[in-house]
């Protein structure tokens, strides 16, 4: 692991934002070179070839500026095309979402049953369930897992009407079968939903621990990233996006919680053009 080189993200679109927060939080001194592919957003509804090859020059952009380390944001990546971004990757580590949430849901579900939520295409993928089932396996311990997809939290979030009606309607819809099921354990495995936590929290009740992927992969992101020079001021991170940077800006700083600096536009025409 190159320690001076900086910590390559990136998602389908604003919603890898909620990643760099945690990124940001636990480790300030990192640089951070960050992509959201805002001109093909959402992946979650498409298909798995498409998302793949999506994720494959996605993969390619980060390369091409040398991180030390690749962190792919986006659940949906995570969950269907992992193995192409490691491919790319070579010998640079790669942290996907699925792995750390997994463990953290095994580790602190005391009942054993343990819900996920995520967009469609990472529900239908059941990345996650093989995922815990094998974890379990390994540790010994009997699960059941209750899976729903909850595509409407993505444009809710987005919008910023988290707090509104709608938002606790919706929830109570895609929710109810999670809670009949009596989980005690929720994964929020899409990178929008940590912005929707307390109306989920709300609806499946104070006792359901959420886990929140992106913050539980930026603690293990924090093992792999020594650090041999401090990176401290927010403008020596690079944010670059493939349509117009103007929503993503608005919309990316409530992601973040913090101004963005920036953001550059980066076109895909057979190769990536600067
Ligand atoms: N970033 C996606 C995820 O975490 C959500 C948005 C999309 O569908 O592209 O699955």
């Amino acid at each position: 692991v190159n320690t001076d080189s900086s910590i390559g993200i990136f998602d389908s679109g604003i919603g890898g934002l909620t990643v760099v927060k945690e990124l940001f939080s636990l480790l300030p001194g990192e640089r951070i070179v960050y992509f959201g592919d805002t001109a093909r957003v959402p992946y979650g509804s498409k298909s798995v070839e498409t998302v793949r090859r999506y994720a494959s020059e996605d993969t390619e952009l980060l390369l091409l500026h040398h991180p030390k380390l690749i962190v792919v944001a986006c659940n949906t990546v995570s969950a269907v095309a992992l193995d192409v971004v490691q491919e790319l990757a070579g010998s640079i580590p790669v942290i996907g979402m699925i792995e750390p949430a997994c463990k953290e849901a095994l580790r602190v579900s005391a009942s054993g049953r343990i819900g996920i939520i995520g967009t469609d295409a990472t529900i239908a993928s059941k990345a996650y369930e093989i995922e815990l089932q094998n974890e379990a396996e390994r540790s010994g311990k009997k699960i059941e897992t209750f899976a729903n997809a909850c595509p409407l939290f993505v444009p809710l979030a987005e919008e910023g009407w988290e707090e509104k009606v709608v938002a606790e309607l919706v929830a109570r819809e895609y929710l109810f079968s999670l809670e009949e099921a009596q989980v005690d354990t929720l994964i929020l495995g899409c990178t929008h939903y940590p912005v929707l936590t307390k109306v989920i929290q709300a609806v499946m009740g104070p006792q359901v621990k959420l886990i929140n992927s992106g913050a539980i992969a930026a603690r293990e992101i924090k093992n792999y990233s020594v650090l041999s020079t401090q990176y401290s001021s927010l403008d020596k991170h690079l944010f670059l996006v493939s349509d117009i940077p103007r929503k993503f800006q608005s919309i990316g700083e409530r992601f973040l919680g913090q101004t963005l600096q920036q953001t550059k536009q980066v076109i895909y025409e057979d190769a990536w053009v600067m």
